[in-house]
């Protein structure tokens, strides 16, 4: 394995597909690929010739290292791209590289090693074993490959650890959640010790909180073992805030290659722009979505209470609010042990001169606030009442 790296590192890519074409229909393709050669839309093609253009063309790398990121449109061709880098997809025509070794020409052992030792699979799925409990499926691939069973748990074990699913390993696949899955998936993929993990979708059946989390995991873990990622995705938020490069797809072809920022900066066409748009709408995360819930005492609280709140909270200063929930202000601790001291109420000490925000403010509003304010800014609802903080540290996790 080391001899191999080494050996990568003469090549920056790890992967390198060129001009690969998939297409489905056997009877015209030469027709077919005629008519694409003359820019004809894959819609025309398959209603002259009945074939489906499933990838025309296709051409990219990938570093190593890196998540590469594809996005498209349903039927653009993102699974068929993906599926023949394990060759789980036969091309028509093109090659690809892995390491300077052109796997489309791989025999059946080639072909196994590759995928037991090289590359690895998430499907959006799952594609887990009912039949198995949680450390049987990541167990799986090591038992394929011939592992003793105490080493194989071993490994499967620490693989369990670092997706967060210590203490799970005998539960039943039927009893966990769909964020639960996916990180078995994760781990057993991640077991093989591959050099490329592939993720179709994988986290498009997940509700949008658990994606969230799935999504920051995903990049510590890459960060930290250092894989390459091939990840599909049709959200491009999901996409720019994974990708390291993104590669945009359309009716089998590949419109746009290149980091978030290049491909925000200068879309290639109106496509890729409504693609970028798309994120611009949906990023209007705000306050609400982002706040933390602080340490509250009412105005007539005894500067003990509040010191003693702030204290079990692990916090140093406490968000003052009336009956109603009416924001009023901040105690810090330094003014609550002044005010015990001076024997004065929370009333006489707590500031009144700080940053607050409603909930609906979008977060590019709040992060040059956030950046300035010497307390988490305090987010209320239209008429005065307290709901949560934003503190500079929850924005930027929110942006990641
Ligand atoms: N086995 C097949 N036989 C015929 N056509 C196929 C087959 N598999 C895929 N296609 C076609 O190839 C094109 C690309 O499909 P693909 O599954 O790669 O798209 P996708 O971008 O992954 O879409 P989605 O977002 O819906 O998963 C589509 O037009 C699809 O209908
Ligand atoms: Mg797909």
């Amino acid at each position: 394995m080391a001899e191999n790296k080494a050996a990568g590192y003469k090549n920056d890519y790890i992967i390198q597909v060129n001009h690969l074409t998939k297409l489905y229909g056997a009877a015209n393709r030469t027709e077919a690929s005629r008519m694409m050669k003359e820019g004809r839309s894959k819609e025309e093609v398959l209603r002259e010739t009945g074939v489906t253009v499933a990838l025309w063309d296709v051409s990219f790398k990938v570093k190593r290292g890196e998540v590469f990121v594809i996005i498209g449109l349903s039927g653009s061709g993102k699974s068929t791209v993906i599926r023949t880098l394990n060759m789980l997809n036969r091309p028509t025509a093109g090659q690809i590289l892995f390491e300077d070794s052109a796997i489309d020409t791989f025999g059946k052992k080639d072909l196994n090693e590759y995928r037991r030792d090289k590359i690895s699979m998430v499907f959006q799925s799952f594609g887990l074993m009912s039949h198995r409990d949680v450390l049987g499926n990541v167990v799986y691939g090591l038992e394929i490959k011939g592992l003793a069973r105490v080493e194989r748990e071993r490994k499967a074990m620490e693989m369990l650890d670092m997706v967060g699913l210590k203490g799970y390993e005998h539960a039943s696949i039927a009893s966990l959640s769909g964020g639960m899955r996916q990180r078995v998936g994760i781990a057993r993929a991640l077991a093989n010790d591959p050099e490329v993990l592939l993720m179709d979708e994988p986290f498009s059946a997940l509700d949008p909180l658990v994606r969230k989390d799935m999504q920051f995991e995903l990049l510590s873990l890459q960060r930290k073992l250092e894989k390459t990622v091939v990840f599909i995705t049709h959200d491009i938020n999901e996409a720019f805030k994974l990708g390291d490069t993104v590669a945009i797809m359309r009716d089998g072809r590949l419109i746009q290659v290149g980091t978030p920022e290049e491909m925000s900066a200068s879309p290639a066409d109106d496509y890729v722009r409504e693609f970028i748009d798309s994120a611009d709408k949906t990023k209007v995360l705000c306050a609400r979505h982002v706040m933390l819930t602080p340490c509250v005492v009412r105005e007539t609280d005894s500067p003990d209470y509040a010191l003693r709140e702030m204290k079990n909270g692990g916090v140093s200063s406490a968000y003052v609010v009336d009956r109603h929930m009416k924001f009023l202000g901040i105690v810090n601790v330094e003014a609550a042990i002044r005010a015990r001291k001076e024997r004065k109420s929370l009333k006489e000490v707590y500031v009144t001169d700080v940053a607050t925000t409603a909930a609906d403010t979008v977060i590019s509003d709040i992060l040059p606030v956030a950046a300035e304010a010497k307390y988490p800014i305090a987010v209320l609802e239209n008429d005065g009442s307290l709901v949560g903080i934003v503190s500079k540290a929850s924005v930027l996790s929110s942006l990641m």
